[in-house]
C-alpha cells in the first residue's frame, strides 16, 4: 500500500505484538494462485461449493475463489471454539450454518489453519453426514506436529512451526485480521 509493500511494513499500531513474519504477502499470494491453479485443474468436470469457515478464513477465501477459473458456488459457516484466546478446547460450536444443500455435491472446504485438528474433524463429520459426493479441504496453514486427530487435507498453503501466528484473516481477539501478511503473535492474548 502506497510505497510500502507490507513485506518490509508492518503497519504501527500493530508493530507492538508482533514477531518475524512467517509467510509473507507475496508468498501468500503466489501460493494462493498455484492453489487456484491445482483446484482448477482437479475439479475441471464438477466445479466445487467452496466452503468458508468464517471468519479466518475470509481474506484466503477471497483470494482462492478469484484464483478459480471455474463456475464455484461459494458458502459460508462459522463455528467458534470454547477454551482460551489461543487454545482450541475441541468444542465446537455452530454460530452461522450453511445455506445450501449438499447432497451430491463436491464439497471444498476453505480453512485458515489446522492446529489441533478437532475442528476439523467436527466439521468434517459435520459435514459429511449431509450426502455430499465428495468433501476435501483446502488449508492455509498446516501446523507442524500439533495434530492431534488424523488429517487428510488435500491441499496445504504452507507447513509452519506450531507458533501461535495472526494476520491474513487469522486474529487473536478479533485484531490483525486485516494485516497482508502472517505473523508471531508475540503481544499478550
Ligand atoms: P484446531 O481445532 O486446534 O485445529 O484450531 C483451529 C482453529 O483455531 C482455527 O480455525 C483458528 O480459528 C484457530 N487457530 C489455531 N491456531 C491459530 C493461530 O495460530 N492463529 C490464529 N488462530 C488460530
Ligand atoms: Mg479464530
Amino acid at each position: 500500500m502506497g510505497s510500502h509493500s507490507s513485506d518490509d511494513f508492518t503497519a504501527k499500531w500493530a508493530q507492538h505484538d508482533l514477531g518475524e513474519v512467517v509467510v509473507s504477502s507475496k508468498e501468500v499470494h503466489d501460493r494462493v494462485l498455484e492453489l487456484g491453479l491445482e483446484i482448477t485443474r482437479d475439479y475441471a468436470d464438477s466445479p466445487p461449493l467452496l466452503v468458508c469457515v468464517l471468519k479466518g478464513a475470509i481474506n484466503f477465501m477471497a483470494d482462492l475463489m478469484r484464483a478459480i477459473e471455474l463456475p464455484v458456488e461459494v458458502d459460508f459457516m462459522a463455528v467458534s471454539s470454547y477454551g482460551a484466546a489461543t487454545k482450541t478446547s475441541g468444542v465446537v460450536r455452530i454460530v452461522k450454518d450453511l445455506d445450501v444443500d449438499l447432497t451430491q455435491r463436491d464439497v471444498l472446504i476453505v480453512e485458515d489453519v489446522v492446529d489441533s485438528g478437532l475442528t476439523l474433524n467436527y466439521l468434517r463429520q459435520y459435514l459429511g453426514a449431509r450426502d455430499p459426493h465428495s468433501l476435501e479441504v483446502c488449508a492455509l496453514l498446516l501446523k507442524e506436529g500439533e495434530q492431534r486427530v488424523e488429517q487428510s487435507l488435500k491441499y496445504v498453503g504452507f507447513t509452519i512451526p506450531p507458533d501461535f501466528v495472526v494476520g491474513y484473516g487469522l486474529d487473536v481477539n478479533e485484531r490483525y485480521r486485516n494485516l497482508d501478511a502472517i505473523y508471531i503473535f508475540t503481544g499478550q492474548a
